[in-house]
């Protein structure tokens, strides 16, 4: 996704994080003096070392962990209660890093309905959007399966069904393509090609950014670093089986 980002730099960004400090407690600080913006339709890739503090980010914004100074601001709301967070994971859908942090229900559509029953939908509706959900994600069939016996790529879909079936508008992407295989990794490519959303994606993976997102940004001493220039290109590699006809994406 090469195309020029359509943000407009007038336009009230969705989520703003103003001089954020953030440690873990006795820890060193995380998150330095840190600020953010994401822009409405932005869609962000995030790049940087393990350990940087990408997932701690994305838990400020959710309010699972909280700043030691600075704001956090969400559709143009400072975020400072609970009932504030209760509206912000609402309207942002996190995928978190590990899916068995997403996951408790014992099966996959009582987990998928969860989230849609939440938000007050009746049985019948939560149950229907939970099946669209499946389907947009190449997981029919997969209703009755016992969550905690799926597999690890099985997980993360299931997971983004979770995230999807409440209708958020925003998405916080945490490593999404971690242990998918080509085809699993193909399809999730499909699926975020096609929502329209605001999206931030933490990944490792140049290639799967490089078609989903427009802009990449980094971390840096607890710092974001913007950068519009970066330039994607092809890297050569080697595997077993190479000589079998396969293809590459
Ligand atoms: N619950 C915690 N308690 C104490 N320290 C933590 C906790 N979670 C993370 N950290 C530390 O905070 C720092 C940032 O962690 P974080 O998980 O945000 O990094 P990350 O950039 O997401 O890394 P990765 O690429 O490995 O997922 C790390 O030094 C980590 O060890
Ligand atoms: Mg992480």
């Amino acid at each position: 996704m090469n195309e020029t980002s359509t943000t407009s730099s007038n336009s009230e960004p969705v989520i703003r994080l103003e001089a954020v400090c953030f440690r873990y407690p006795g820890g060193p600080l995380v998150l330095d003096n840190l600020n953010f913006e994401v822009f409405q339709n932005d869609r962000i890739g995030l790049v940087a070392p393990n350990g940087s503090g990408k997932t701690t980010l994305f838990h400020l914004i959710m309010g699972l962990v909280k700043p030691e100074s600075g704001r956090i601001k969400a559709f143009g709301r400072i975020l400072a209660n609970e009932q504030d967070f209760t509206m912000v994971r609402r309207r942002i859908g996190l995928l978190f890093q590990d899916a068995d942090d997403q996951l408790f229900s014992p099966t996959v559509l009582e987990d998928v309905a969860f989230g849609p029953l939440n938000l007050g939908k009746s049985r019948t509706e939560a149950k229907q959007i939970s099946r669209r959900t499946l389907a947009f994600l190449g997981l029919e069939g997969f209703e009755d399966r016992v969550t905690i016996k799926l597999s690890g790529g099985e997980k993360r879909l299931v997971s983004l069904a979770t995230v999807l079936a409440m209708q958020p508008e925003v998405l916080l992407l945490d490593e999404p393509t971690t242990g998918l295989d080509n085809d699993t990794r193909n399809t999730l490519i499909r699926v975020l090609q096609q929502l329209e959303m605001t999206m931030v994606v933490i990944s490792h993976d140049f290639d799967f950014l490089d078609q989903v997102t427009r802009r990449i940004f980094t971390l840096e001493n607890g710092k974001i670093l913007t950068d519009e220039q970066v330039h994607f290109h092809v890297h050569r590699h080697a595997h077993k089986m190479g000589k079998a006809p396969h293809r590459h994406h």
